[in-house]
Order: C-alpha cells, then structure tokens, then sequence
C-alpha cells in the first residue's frame, strides 16, 4: 500500500519523521545520558575493550556505514572505518578480537555481506548487525545488534533505511562513548540533539516544492558531481548514488579537497556541482572550494546551514549537532533525486537493473 503517495519512494522519504522516531524509542536515557541498546548482548566493561570499529555493507548500507565510522571516531574516540562488504570478504581480511565488526544491511538477506558476517564469524570475529528486517538471515547470524524499525522499505532505492542506519549509529556511538570518556553534558547534547531530528526533517520536507523546481532545473544536465568535506563526504557520496540509480544521471561524488587533484578538469557549465557545506571547522574550506568551482564557470547547488554568494541555487536545512547534521543534510538529496527521477520519466520503484536485495554473488 503506497498511502496515496505516487510512489514508495515518496511514500519512504515523507515517513522519515516517524521511522526515526522509531529508531530512537525507548533508547535514551535521560538520567546518564547514555543509548539502551539490550540488543547488543555486551556489559560495559566489553563495550570498553574494543580498540577499532569496522563496518561493512554493500551501496547506501555502506555509505550509511560510513556515516557511522565518523560517529563512532568522534563521540566515543575508536578509530572506525567503512568497507563494502563484498571488498572485505574477498580480500581476506585480517580478524582482530579486540576489533568490532557491525554489519549494516536493511534487508537482512544481501548474500554479500552475509558471506562477510559468516567470513568473520569463523574466524572468531565479534559481529554486531544493524538490520531493519527482523529475523533475516544477516540478524540471525550476528552476536547480536540493532532493529532500526523502520518498517517495510518497498522502493528499490534506500531513504528510510538510510537515514534509520544513521541514527542507530549515533546511538551505538553514543553507548561506546559514555563507557568511555564521551563526558554526560556532551551524551546529553546528543541526547538532545537526536531528539530533535522528527522535527527538524518535518521541516526539510515542507521544502519540497523548492527542491522539486531544483531538481527540473538541473536534470537535463549530462552529469552531476557532489563534493563534501569529512562529515559531508557520505552525505555526497549518497547523494551522488540516489541521482544515479533513480534518474540515470551520471553523479560522482569527490572530497571536496581531491577537486584540484584531479576532478576540477572536468568542472564547467555542463556538470552542476552540489556541495554539501555544513556549518562546522570546514565552513570557510568549503567556501573557498565553491569560489574554485565558480571560477571555472560551474554551476553549483549547496546545501548547508545557510546560503552563500558564491553558489547558484541554496537549500537550507536546519543546524543540529555538527555530529549528527550529515543525517538531516541527507534528506534534501533524497528528494532531489526522486524529483529528478520524476521529471524524467524514469520508473522511481524499480530502476533498470536494479533488484531491492541482491541475494546472490
Ligand atoms: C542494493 C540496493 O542492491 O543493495 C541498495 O539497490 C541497498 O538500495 C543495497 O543499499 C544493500 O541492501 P541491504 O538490504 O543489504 O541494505
């Protein structure tokens, strides 16, 4: 049942208010700041014994996971990185017992990162799983883990899912942080901060008739890039893949600080940029980078805290914790993308070959 929404896709995106809502239910704790997460099956002394965090996961799953990486590095300070899953089980990896594995996958049934939870395990591997559909092969075969309970996710394209993975992330960020030194003034601060996201993406979403004219205004281009810089770097590389796989526009995503290695070659009034320029440390970084792009003639759509001279067209979201802005600076991309997708009558639901879980290698 699409709800009376045109598409899933739509339907999807609109229901984020409440889907993360969801995610956070019943977890925080107002009294010492802290996530309750049963799920993970882990005392605080284990939840202190770790010393790296790898996640994997295949497309958005990964993009999401690489999200999560940043949340865990900057609130609980345990170096963490991202990985696709299929990348990981092929090369071998080197297992670690002092290193915690967390896949990510919204249907639970992705065989490549299975493969990667079944690979760890016989190793020996502590693996956690952030899945969104309860009882899939992937929860079954992990230690233990989080529900994002984001309900059912039909279109092909990942936006609750996306956004609900994020959030499961600041929490387990959050819980690995209070057992360490994260202090309980900064757990409530991001305590409150994920309160606040229900509201803060009602307010994104009354924007789409904004993003819509956007989105007809840069779609006939040949291509997109997306740049960002550290948090706003998954946030482009996200929003680079719901442009691809919904609307068939070619998108790369680059750190904003790789353009002049390479990429700004290709910058002129055919390939529109979309930065993603929050307001943090990098605020002034990024505005330069604009200022390179527009020397070279190319068009640029920001999105960020506020607008800014230097770029054509500005989508305005609101601030929350510098933390935990990449999961509100997601969704305006997700829109973005549908309206695009729309505009050229492309088939939102079930993109060319494309399959909503690839069971097989
Ligand atoms: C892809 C889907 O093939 O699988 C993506 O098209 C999704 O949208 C990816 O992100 C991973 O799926 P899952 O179910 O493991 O999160």
């Amino acid at each position: 049942d699409n709800g009376g929404y045109e598409h899933y896709l739509l339907k999807e995106i609109s229901e984020q208010p409440d889907t993360v809502a969801r995610t956070l239910r019943g977890r925080l704790d107002d009294r010492f700041h802290i996530a309750h997460l049963g799920g993970l099956n882990m005392d605080p002394r284990e939840s202190r014994s770790f010393r790296r965090v790898k996640i994997i996961g295949c497309g958005s799953a990964y993009y999401s996971g690489q999200i999560g990486a940043q949340l865990i590095e900057e609130l609980a300070r345990i170096p963490a990185d991202a990985e696709p899953a299929s990348e990981f089980r092929y090369r071998s990896p080197v297992v670690e017992a002092d290193t915690l594995y967390i896949a990510i996958s919204q249907s639970g049934e992705t065989y490549d990162t299975l493969a990667a939870v079944q690979e760890l395990k016989r190793k020996g591997g502590r693996v956690l799983g952030i899945v969104n559909t309860v009882g899939s092969a992937i929860a079954r075969e992990c230690d233990g883990g989080v529900y994002l309970h984001a309900g059912p996710e039909v279109s092909v394209a990942s936006t609750k899912a996306f956004t609900s993975t994020a959030v499961a992330f600041a929490l387990i960020a959050l819980h690995l942080g209070r057992v360490r030194d994260l202090s309980p003034a900064d757990g409530r601060r991001i305590c409150d901060g994920l309160r606040k996201l229900p509201e803060q993406i009602k307010e994104i979403l009354t924007q789409e008739e904004h993003i819509r004219t956007l989105a007809m205004k840069y779609a006939d281009a040949p291509g997109m890039m997306f740049v960002g810089r550290v948090r706003g770097y998954p946030v482009a590389r996200e929003g680079a893949q719901k442009l691809k796989e919904i609307s068939y526009v070619h998108a790369e995503a680059y750190p904003a600080s790789e353009l002049k290695h390479g990429p700004l070659a290709l910058i002129s009034p055919e390939l529109p940029t979309v930065a993603i320029v929050p307001d943090d440390e990098l605020l002034d970084k990024n505005l330069t980078t604009l200022g390179e792009i527009r020397a070279r003639e190319g068009r640029i759509l920001m999105v960020g805290h506020r607008t800014a001279d230097a770029a054509d067209d500005c989508i305005v979201v609101p601030k929350n914790e510098t933390e935990l802005d990449p999961i509100l600076l997601t969704i305006p991309l997700q829109i973005f993308a549908y309206h695009a997708a729309v505009a050229l009558g492309r088939d939102v639901d079930r993109p060319r070959n494309l399959a909503k879980s690839v069971t097989v290698e």
